[in-house]
């Protein structure tokens, strides 16, 4: 099995708010696409596309290793995959996509991933469980209801995809459709899609506080490896 992951790192992080795209921003002195291309190659992946703003090339392929590839992202997440899925060689008979913005994900979540995709899943995400009570809204923000807890999951990256359902569901896609994730586009062409334990490592940097988390972790918490 070769799997070929593709990184989406080509947004500007305008949440973050930093001076930098979000990938290039340091987490304890390395670029977080860096963080991220490193616990997917530990994982198992054999192959590595990464989609950047296409202003920032060179500031990517200054750091980045020189076996990955680099190309340009598009302007919405589902165009940047899509352009990362068309540059991946022709050897990968599996995919994962994974965010830049998840740079501590444990090699162990991307071995999950794939291990499913062998054992024959179509496509493959890793979730976590809802742990807050989590409700409806109206309009004006009063609590309508409650909503069962139970089968409620968190999904992270990275996803996972034997390449040809990854392939024929974004050909599928009308141009211009907009997803948040990945299983939302095998989803919409009809593929099951399962699930494998995430973890809250794996969790995405967003807004400053999330940042600060990370640096935290990679301090303080002896199982996250620079
Ligand atoms: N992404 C991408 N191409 C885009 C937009 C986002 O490749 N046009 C990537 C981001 O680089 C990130 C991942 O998708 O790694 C998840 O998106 P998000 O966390 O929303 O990152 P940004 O879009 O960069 O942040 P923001 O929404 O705050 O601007
Ligand atoms: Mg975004």
């Amino acid at each position: 099995m070769h799997a070929v992951a593709i990184v989406a790192a080509a947004g500007s992080g305008s949440r973050l708010g930093a001076d930098r795209p979000k990938a290039l921003v340091p987490l304890a002195g390395r670029p977080l696409v860096c963080w991220a291309v490193d616990g997917l190659l530990a994982g198992g992946v054999a192959e590595v596309v990464v989609t950047v703003p296409a202003a920032e090339r060179d500031a990517f392929a200054a750091v980045l290793p020189a076996a990955v590839r680099i190309v340009d992202g598009g302007s919405t997440r589902t165009a940047s995959v899509r352009a990362g899925l068309a540059a991946a060689g022709p050897d990968a008979d599996v995919v994962l996509v994974h965010d830049a913005a998840r740079p501590l994900t444990p090699p162990d979540v991307v071995a999950r991933v794939i291990a499913a995709l062998a054992a024959g899943a179509p496509a493959v995400v890793p979730v976590l469980p809802v742990v807050d009570t989590t409700v409806l809204v109206d309009d004006d923000g009063a609590v309508v209801d409650a909503v069962p807890r139970a089968p409620l999951r968190r999904v992270q990256t990275p996803q996972g995809f034997a390449r040809d359902v990854l392939e024929r569901a974004y050909a599928a896609l009308p141009d211009g459709a907009e997803l948040t994730d990945d299983a939302a586009v095998v989803r919409a062409a009809g593929v099951r899609v399962e699930t494998v334990r995430g973890d809250e490592r794996a969790a995405k940097v967003t807004v400053p506080h999330d940042l600060t988390l990370a640096e935290l972790a990679v301090t303080l918490d002896g199982t996250v490896t620079r």
